[in-house]
């Protein structure tokens, strides 16, 4: 099976079958710009045309990561049905028109977020984002919230795409997708 579609498997059953706070999370992998990986959650926005998709503000530390060294991992742990997805490739920015399009399905309440936090940066008090949250609600009331000009995505080309099933006795079953010229590659793994 196509890795994508394998995936895209995965993701419904832990989606459907159980009741997972949030099954579209998964930790981000970069490398920073001293050296040292950094890793955070992310929630993916979309599996599209054999990319996986990631939104937030371009200014973050992930984005000066990511334009610093456009490669990354994202790692999927899905507990109800007990299975890991690795996945590692080449990163681009997404283009703005798809970026207007992922801004307009957030919640009106995280568009304004979007306007008010400055991802990252040192936090006065919370009295001063709630000014600020305040302060956007206000500005952008009683119309569509615009996508503020860094908050954008990226898109993962994978080459790598990893799927292990958890076995409580270890007997992981471990299948590794390589890209190449032609094709995808699968190659079991000992666990
Ligand atoms: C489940 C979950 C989903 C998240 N989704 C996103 C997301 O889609 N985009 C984002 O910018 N931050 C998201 N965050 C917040 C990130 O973990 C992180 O705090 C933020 O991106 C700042 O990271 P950075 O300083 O490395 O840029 C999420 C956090 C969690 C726990």
């Amino acid at each position: 099976m196509n890795p994508f579609t394998k995936f895209q498997k995965w993701y419904e059953s832990e989606c459907i079958t159980t009741d997972t706070l949030i099954p579209s999370a998964c930790c981000l992998s970069t490398t920073g710009t001293d050296g040292y990986p950094n890793a955070r959650f992310v929630s993916l926005k979309e599996l599209k045309d054999e990319q996986f998709i990631i939104t937030g503000p371009m200014d973050s530390r992930k984005g000066n990561e990511l334009r610093n060294k456009p490669r990354a991992a994202l790692t999927f742990w899905w507990p109800a049905t007990g299975r890991q997805v690795r996945v590692q490739g080449d990163v681009r920015q997404i283009d703005i028109f798809e970026a207007d399009r992922y801004f307009s399905e957030r919640s009106r309440e995280s568009q304004i977020v979007s306007w008010a936090s400055k991802q990252g940066k040192p936090l006065k008090n919370n009295d001063s984002l709630k000014e600020q949250f305040n302060h956007y609600s206000n500005l952008h009331a009683n119309k569509q919230v615009p996508r503020p000009e860094n908050w954008g995505g990226w898109e993962i080309l994978p080459i790598r795409i990893e799927f292990l099933e958890f076995d409580a006795n270890r007997y992981h079953n471990r299948v590794l997708y390589v890209k190449s010229i032609d094709g995808w590659h699968p190659q079991n793994l000992q666990p």
